[in-house]
């Protein structure tokens, strides 16, 4: 069986980010880029087993991921601490969330087609009050990084991993208002994650001086 079906399942897929540090990587994406307030109302789009709760402080949560098992496993651990649904990014998802500060894809963007991917800034724009975020992060390839990180990027799962210019092209399609950071010390192991801060423009950034 090989690496990425054994990662499939939520048990062995939570071990494994155990042991590369993940949830000191949570921990730092979270103080550092999401920066919730309390009351929140927070979508986590792609959001796995929805470890990213363990890091959050109380807010209102709707998660939702194409895997039904890692629904199951969030809905086990974090019951009534969120709402947590099947569902999969794709233009028929466009416009059914809306009202949120924050719209969470983390580890999400590199599993995604061009296509996708849009539809996936599109619906984080439409779910998101004026002034609402969207914060995402995936692996990213620079052209100075270790070989070991490149190596990593290139066993990834998602079989999407861009430069920070594509996935800064895919974004600012969507948002006018995007801040890209490219950092490499929030794992355990050599790995360069891209993180996109995508701001919802208030309604004064966009009315007319008459
Ligand atoms: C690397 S995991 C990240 C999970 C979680 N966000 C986290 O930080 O632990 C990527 C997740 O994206 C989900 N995913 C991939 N493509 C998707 C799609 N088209 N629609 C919804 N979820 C998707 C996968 O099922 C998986 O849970």
């Amino acid at each position: 069986m090989k690496l990425r079906n054994i990662l499939a399942h939520a048990g062995v897929y939570e071990a494994f980010q155990r042991l590369v540090g993940a949830e000191r990587e949570r921990r730092l994406y979270v103080e550092r880029y999401v920066r919730p307030q309390v009351g929140d109302r927070v979508l986590d789009v792609g959001c796995g087993p929805a470890d990213i709760l363990d890091s959050l402080p109380s807010v209102t949560y709707v998660g939702f991921d194409m895997s039904l098992e890692y629904i199951q496993s969030a809905r086990r651990r974090f019951g009534s601490r969120g709402e947590f649904e099947v569902g999969t990014v794709n233009q028929a998802m466009i416009g059914k969330h809306n009202g949120f500060d924050l719209v969470l894809a983390n580890g999400v963007l590199h599993h995604l087609p061009d296509e996708d991917a849009t539809a996936l800034f599109t619906l984080a724009k439409a779910a998101l009050k004026p002034g609402g975020r969207l914060v995402t992060f995936d692996g990213c390839y620079v052209e100075s990084q270790s070989s070991i990180a490149r190596f990593l990027l290139k066993k990834d799962r998602g079989e999407h991993v861009r430069d920070k210019e594509s996935y800064l092209r895919l974004a600012t399609g969507v948002f006018s208002d995007v801040t890209a950071s490219v950092t490499d010390d929030l794992l355990r192991v050599p790995y360069t994650h891209l993180i996109l801060e995508c701001r919802r423009e208030r309604l004064s950034d966009t009315s007319q001086t008459l």
